[in-house]
């Protein structure tokens, strides 16, 4: 059985054979092949674009796409995760993507010598978002056809999104110079190994992509108050004027929700460096990949 929970395991050719493989789907290359499998979407946390883009992956693959929702289903009865997964793949679904707050989740679902469903992890916590990942690497590659000595500074809430940690240890491998910014107490201490601290103004005319983060007020405990969106975009955030001061083919992205106003200008998310859309878009391609990659 193959799963997806991280890019880390995965070697920079198989990385490389996903983002190639996400682009000829995108292309148009044939896809209605895994018309017998059953997939299912368990998002235990909130999700739009990624619940929704599986979904579309799915059916374009010609799966068959069931529905669950955690607040009626019998996790409120208090059945572990565990055995709903051990229920799902006895009554017949192939492939179970998961999104939970708990950190590692799957790990005990994929050490299972019970289980014969694929897992892929769809956000753990605040740890990793490795779709995300994927279908960003997806959408630079596409733009620069390259990683290596690219300049990407990642800003804003670095502590609490998976997405910034599963990004800058994937990128750096493969050859980008890392640059990081935002508020110090949403700094995060491992990304010293990935890449450099500056802040926006040193950063915004060298970096050939801005990618920005969303504030998760809904992981900061409830301390909101203060909290000035304002003074949060004047400081940390992407500015009319600091995009008037980005190298003329440099790109935003955003892996979205976005707070509008805040870590981005609102009219700068339609804008013409804006890549916040295609990211969506290349979402469900580089999700036909891997679901490809690992069922076939
Ligand atoms: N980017 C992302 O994960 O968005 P959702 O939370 O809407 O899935």
């Amino acid at each position: 059985v193959r799963h997806f929970t991280t890019l880390n395991n995965l070697n920079n050719k198989e990385i490389y054979r996903l983002i190639e493989k996400a682009l000829q789907y995108k292309n148009g290359k044939n896809c209605n092949k895994l018309s017998e499998r059953y997939a299912i979407n368990c998002f235990f946390e909130d999700s739009t674009r990624t619940h929704k883009s599986f979904e579309m992956a799915e059916r374009k693959l010609g799966m068959q796409v069931m529905d669950f929702q955690p607040a009626t289903s019998s996790i409120q009865k208090g059945e572990s995760l565990y055995d709903t997964v051990m229920t799902l793949q006895s009554i017949g679904v192939n492939l179970i993507v998961i999104r939970h707050n708990q950190e590692d989740f799957y790990k005990e679902l994929i050490g299972s010598p019970n289980l014969s469903s694929s897992i892929i992890n769809a956000g753990d916590g605040t740890n990793q978002h490795p779709s995300q990942s994927l279908l960003d690497l997806m959408t630079i590659y596409e733009e620069f056809g390259a990683f290596k000595n690219l300049k990407i500074a990642v800003a804003g809430d670095l502590s609490h999104s998976r997405v910034a940690k599963s990004n800058v240890q994937i990128l750096n491998r493969l050859g980008a110079e890392i640059y990081y910014t935002g508020p110090k107490e949403w700094m995060e201490s491992s990304f010293e190994n990935y890449g450099t601290y500056e802040n926006m103004d040193e950063l915004v005319g060298k970096v050939d992509v801005m990618m920005l983060l969303r504030v998760q007020h809904e992981r900061h405990n409830g301390e909101k108050n203060g909290f000035s969106k304002k003074e949060y975009l004047k400081q940390y955030g992407l500015t009319f004027e600091r995009e008037q001061m980005m190298k003329e083919k440099s790109i935003i992205m955003h892996p979205a929700p976005v707070n509008r106003g805040v870590e981005i200008a609102s009219e700068l998310v339609e804008s013409r460096r804006s890549r916040i859309f295609t990211q969506m878009e290349n979402g469900v391609y580089a999700r036909m990949a891997i679901i490809d990659s690992i069922l076939n």
